[in-house]
């Protein structure tokens, strides 16, 4: 299979304010592009050619930089944009919020650690709700990487690579996250990838 960039599951305005058309245009029609273009280039000819995405992801991890790289960042956006919808944030559907509880303590210590994982992934990266061995835990990782290439499944991620919020929050890297969490989040797409990853 060859990587393809896909359309946005909204319009360029449609989460303003909390993110602005600029950087959907620049986050998703040039920097996803390109991950999807030199990730095509860098497949070909390569052990993992015909594979799945997620398989290139996993078999890649530490055998080729370059490929995992933009095969990582790939699966890592397809998702992005799913996680986040108009009017987003709000409620959680009820059987994940209980099992939020259960392992994380509250809603609202999920939310803090989540940023809290944001905040302190030093330099481009991403901070996670995965599951790993059946429980919900918080994750951060550098660069391309995700929980799939530490054991766990991805159910939620943030982007915190400068090209993700510079636009509209400079330096503020919290504030950008504390928007993402309490505006953008669609948690339906949570709950969807939490069912299958149990
Ligand atoms: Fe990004």
């Amino acid at each position: 299979m060859s990587f393809t960039l896909p359309e946005l599951p909204y319009s360029h305005d449609a989460l303003a304010p909390f993110m602005s058309r600029e950087t959907l245009e620049y986050h998703h029609d040039k920097h996803h592009l390109a991950y999807v273009n030199n990730g095509n280039n860098l497949l070909k000819g390569t052990e993992w050619e015909g594979q799945s995405l997620e398989e290139i992801v996993k078999g890649s991890f530490g055998k080729n930089a370059g490929l995992f790289n933009n095969a990582g960042q790939h699966f890592n956006h397809l998702h992005f944009w799913n996680w986040m919808k108009p009017n987003g944030g709000g409620a959680i559907p009820s059987e994940l919020e209980k099992k939020i509880i259960e392992d994380l303590g509250s809603v609202e210590k999920m939310k803090e650690d989540f940023i809290q994982a944001g905040v302190t992934q030093f330099g481009s990266g991403w901070n996670w709700l995965a599951v790993k061995d059946g429980k919900i835990v918080v994750m951060k990782t550098p660069n391309g990487e995700s929980p799939l290439v530490h054991g766990a499944s991805p159910i939620l991620g943030c982007d915190v690579w400068e090209h993700s919020y510079y636009i509209d929050y400079r330096n503020r890297r919290p504030d950008y996250l504390k928007a993402f969490v309490e505006n953008l989040v669609n948690w339906d797409y949570v709950a969807e990838l939490y069912s299958k990853a149990v």
